[in-house]
């Protein structure tokens, strides 16, 4: 049977957090907090049938507000917006002004700024109807939060069904502005905190990614993966090339890059990426509505992170595929826009879904 369970979470400066447990009928639970639309975690099956928590995080809210986990800025399983990745130089221009951002990441904005998405309490509805459980997030972004103009109303739908998460993405502005929303979960197929994902089978249905400098910005390219380490169309252990010696991935420090997707003339749901655990059995697909994904293995993961389950988050022990449109668009005329315009609605959705092999 689905089933939802609100509780509370604990406050921050006063106001409420709540957890919600959604389990669907296949027995898949999945926590999310209010706090950032964090997904805390979730169960998928093994080949045997059991089921083990394979997303990085905590199980106490002061996991995720602690100066150690801020500083660190893992973004464990969160909602990011107003924009996912990095703008360069911290700054854009839309219609001819110039919006300065603030630069957290190096000379760069990452993932919203200070406080982006990730760090506000967004209101929850919950719902079950059939054998889906859906749970609606609601933002609104202030005109000028965080430097970004307009103000955005942001709704996120997470709908479980079976061992199948999707996320509807929407939002409206009422100012010309820049979106691009995504989830940050870290996946552990073997288990979170079960030790390194290297062993990780990684497909990626993309011919190009978007390189990057030494501060990890795009720099416009979309280069070919043929012949490098990149190049995941058929399915390579992470750990297979992440250490080879390649300037890309010196710069991000193993992969931290975005894959363009092939996804041609099509529009609807494409399936970006599939990882297969041999260990576990696991396989998750990513299918997304969005041109990129970002493949980051967890490579500023440095152990000094416990988990829920009491162990350590050591290097590349998880990793994430964010559905995305390209980094630093604003400023890449080529790329594929992030503009939002008054009277538009941006909409896009992605799907992670389990299954066993
Ligand atoms: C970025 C990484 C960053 C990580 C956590 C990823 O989306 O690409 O460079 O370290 O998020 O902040």
């Amino acid at each position: 049977m689905t089933t939802i369970n609100k509780e509370p979470f604990g406050d921050i400066a006063g106001k409420a957090v709540d957890l919600y447990t959604l389990v669907s009928d296949t027995g898949s639970t999945l926590r999310v907090s209010t706090l950032g639309g964090t997904i805390t975690s979730w169960t998928a099956p093994d080949r045997t049938g059991k089921r083990a928590d394979i997303t990085l995080g905590f199980d106490k809210l002061e996991g995720y507000t602690s100066d150690a986990f801020l500083k660190a800025g893992p973004y464990f399983g969160a909602l990011i917006g107003r924009y996912g990745n990095r703008i360069g130089d911290a700054r854009f221009t839309l219609d001819g002004v110039e919006y300065p951002l603030a630069a957290n990441n190096g000379p760069a904005n990452l993932h919203g700024g200070i406080q982006g998405f990730d760090k506000r309490i967004w209101q929850a509805t919950d719902k079950v109807k059939g054998s889906d459980a859906t749970l609606t997030l609601e933002y609104g972004s202030a005109d000028g939060e965080e430097g970004f103009p307009g103000k955005l109303s942001v709704k996120v739908v997470y709908t479980l069904s079976g061992d199948e998460l999707r996320i509807d993405y929407s939002a409206t502005t009422d100012k010309t502005t820049i979106v691009n929303l995504t989830q940050h979960a870290y996946f552990n197929l073997s288990g979170e905190g079960s030790g390194s994902i290297l062993d990780t089978q990684m497909q990626v249905n993309g011919s190009h990614y978007t390189p990057v400098d030494q501060y990890l910005i795009a720099t416009g390219e979309l280069r070919d993966v043929t012949g490098t380490p990149f190049d995941f169309r058929k399915p390579t252990a992470l750990g297979a090339r992440v250490n080879e010696a390649d300037q890309q991935l010196e710069f991000g420090h193993g992969y931290d890059h975005n894959w363009v997707l092939d996804r041609g003339a099509e529009k609807g749901l494409f399936l970006a990426a599939t990882a297969y655990d041999p260990a576990s059995g696991r396989v998750l697909e990513v299918l997304t509505t969005e041109p990129g994904v970002q493949l980051y293995v967890g490579n500023f993961l440095d152990g000094s992170l416990t988990g829920k389950s009491g162990k350590p988050y050591t290097h590349r022990s998880g990793f994430c595929l964010e559905t995305q449109h390209y980094p630093d668009s604003p400023n890449k005329p080529d790329f594929p826009s992030t503009t939002l315009k008054p009277g538009e609605t941006y909409r896009t959705t992605t799907v992670y879904k389990f299954s066993v092999k």
